[in-house]
């Protein structure tokens, strides 16, 4: 079957959708960007991409990771880029910012896009990124991706940090491969399922399994290779991923003994975190979960 053949039908399940903006929805909030930013001296009129990175890269590395995977890639000035599940938008934003590409960054959930349209707006990169807020499954005509027919029009397809959260990897990859160019290209930065078994949940993507769908590389090939895609070059990234996580998690921790006794909302919010870190770092030392870099090439 080739990609033209393709037509992805599948949704989102409805309680999978409103589960994935629930487990996210704490990420949108500007009042607490601003009040952040204003705590560094940051100029709202002089911002940049990497005054928000705390803030926007929802992702293992945040914009260390967007940087390297985009140089992996071998991102260039001018690929047109559908970020697909693109949160606030802050990788859609390097791309647009550092490498001069129009994204279209694509989000199931209303907060996080409309967040991330803001922060769009204040970093003035809106004549480059456009947001939509829709489901990537989904052809919601005139508001989310429009079916293929004979050609379309992006040559790269950025999947980080979403293929984990979608259980049917052939509607994804199908949908995937039915927005690129001929010789355009799929990448992800993302995870898979390790041969360790089933990972330690909580961790940063979900609470206990119900919003993480891995698979295998195998899988992973397979599946694409049923849409048109071509899987060339995967390449596990544990070392560095491990690495991150093991920082960031000193960093909270050495935070949380710094907070006072009065700070009990945030006290919480960075056990959580640095009780999913510690999942995480178990899962990447016994083989459970194996972050990787990805690219299929279409035709
Ligand atoms: C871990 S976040 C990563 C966001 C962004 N790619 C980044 O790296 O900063 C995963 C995002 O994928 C979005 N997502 C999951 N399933 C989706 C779907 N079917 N359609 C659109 N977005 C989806 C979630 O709402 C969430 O914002």
């Amino acid at each position: 079957m080739t990609a033209e053949q393709t037509t992805p039908k599948t949704t989102t399940d409805r309680t999978l959708a409103k589960a994935l903006v629930a487990h996210w929805a704490a990420r949108a909030d500007l009042d607490f960007i601003q009040r952040d930013l204003e705590r560094r001296g940051k100029d709202r009129a002089r911002l940049t991409v990497a005054d928000l990175a705390n803030h926007d890269q929802l992702h293992a590395g945040q914009l260390t990771a967007t940087r390297d995977f985009a140089a992996w890639v071998g991102v260039h000035d001018p690929l047109r880029v559908l970020d697909l599940g693109a949160g606030l938008g802050g990788a859609a934003r390097l791309l647009a910012a550092e490498h001069g590409c129009p994204v279209v960054a694509v989000e199931l959930s209303a907060p996080l896009h409309d967040c991330g349209a803001e922060l769009t707006r204040w970093l003035n990169l809106g004549h480059l990124v456009e947001h939509r807020c829709a489901d990537l499954l989904t052809d919601t005509s005139g508001v989310g991706l429009q079916a293929h027919e004979d050609r379309s029009d992006f040559d790269l397809v950025w999947l980080q940090h979403v293929d984990m959260h979608v259980p049917d990897k052939g509607a994804l990859y199908a949908r995937a491969a039915s927005q690129l160019a001929q010789g355009g290209r799929v990448v992800w930065h993302d995870w898979l399922a390790g041969p360790g078994g089933s990972p330690h949940y909580p961790v940063v993507w979900s609470d206990g399994g119900e919003l993480s769908f891995l698979t295998t590389p195998e899988a992973l090939r397979a599946d694409a290779q049923r849409t048109g895609l071509t899987v060339g070059r995967l390449e596990v990234i544990t070392e560095r991923t491990h690495g991150w996580f093991s920082r960031t998690h000193g960093g909270l921790r050495r935070a949380l003994e710094k907070l006072p006794d009065t700070a009990v909302r945030r006290r919480k919010r960075y056990t959580s975190l640095a009780l999913r870190m510690e999942n995480v770092l178990r899962n990447l030392d016994e083989r459970r979960l194996l972050p990787f870099y990805g690219e299929a090439i279409l035709g």
